[in-house]
């Protein structure tokens, strides 16, 4: 990354430029304000307060149960702390599907309230004219195509999208639609690569991939799951970059045998 984008934030106009220059987007999950921060300094692009919080962060079985309300919450401790990344805050389940005034007003939110820059919300044509109506309002919109986890009890389950042929030009046709109604830039999550890279190909807005392969114009991950946190679940496609459940396991155990045994505090934890 060079000190240009180290210096100013990243914007929706600017990922468009780095797929034009060819430069891939680095997107990460995060939910708090400690995490955030890090993963701001470490030089990401975009910070995605993804809706997946509700697993990982607040324990549900999907992303369902999800409320503006968390969602505003959190996305307030990030934007705390990024100071070079895009924030993009994700609408949750009902937040959008209602009515397209109910979904401009709950999209405003992120803005106005939590200190967003964008917001993303999952769906095709069916949502393009609400894309167009966020969008108008000044708000960049990240779109989601392929697994799209709001829809798990549409989908019967977690699994790859587009793998026959008419659902592949399904997901096509949606992405051109989605660009046409004004969307910034598109996740394309547990797609085919050779799709993603069809569909990459075609769109001038860049694609960021989750399970899709390497020729998306970037890539996301949850951080949970690659700091090896989240052991419930963990699909193919993410690569482990940290063990950080043995890490924490080894340093509460530590800290439960210091305390049991009095080796904690120690003289220079104490105050005299
Ligand atoms: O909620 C989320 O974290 C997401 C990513 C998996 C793209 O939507």
């Amino acid at each position: 990354m060079s000190t240009e984008v180290k210096l100013n934030r990243i914007t929706a106009l600017y990922s468009n430029e780095m797929k034009k220059r060819g430069e891939k987007i680095t997107m990460l999950t995060a939910y708090d304000y400690s995490t955030a921060l890090k993963v701001d300094e470490a030089g990401i692009d975009i910070i995605l307060v993804g809706d997946s919080l509700g697993m990982v962060i607040l324990g549900y079985d999907s992303t369902l149960p999800v409320t503006m309300e968390d969602m505003i919450h959190h996305t307030k401790a990030v934007s705390r702390a990024a100071k070079h990344a895009m924030v993009i805050g994700d609408m949750p389940f009902m937040s959008y599907h209602a009515s397209t005034d109910d979904a401009v007003y709950n999209a405003g939110r992120f803005l106005k309230e939590a200190g967003a820059h964008g917001i993303k919300l999952e769906g095709g044509r069916e949502i393009s004219n609400v894309v167009s109506r966020i969008s108008a309002a000044g708000i960049p919109v990240m779109a989601h195509l392929g697994l799209t986890p709001q829809a798990i009890h549409k989908l019967g389950g977690y699994r790859v999208q587009g793998r026959d042929k008419g659902d592949a030009s399904r997901i096509l046709e949606d992405a051109k639609i989605l660009e046409d109604a004004g969307a910034f830039s598109l996740v394309l999550e547990c797609v085919p690569e050779t799709l993603a890279r069809e569909i990459t190909e075609s769109l001038n807005i860049p694609t960021i991939g989750i399970g899709a392969g390497v020729h998306c114009d970037g890539q996301v991950l949850v951080v949970n799951d690659m700091l090896g946190l989240y052991e419930k679940f963990t699909p193919k496609f993410v690569k482990k970059y940290a063990d950080l459940d043995l890490v924490l396991k080894n340093a509460f155990k530590h800290y439960i045998d210091d305390v049991k045994s009095g080796a904690f505090p120690g003289d220079e934890h104490s105050f005299h």
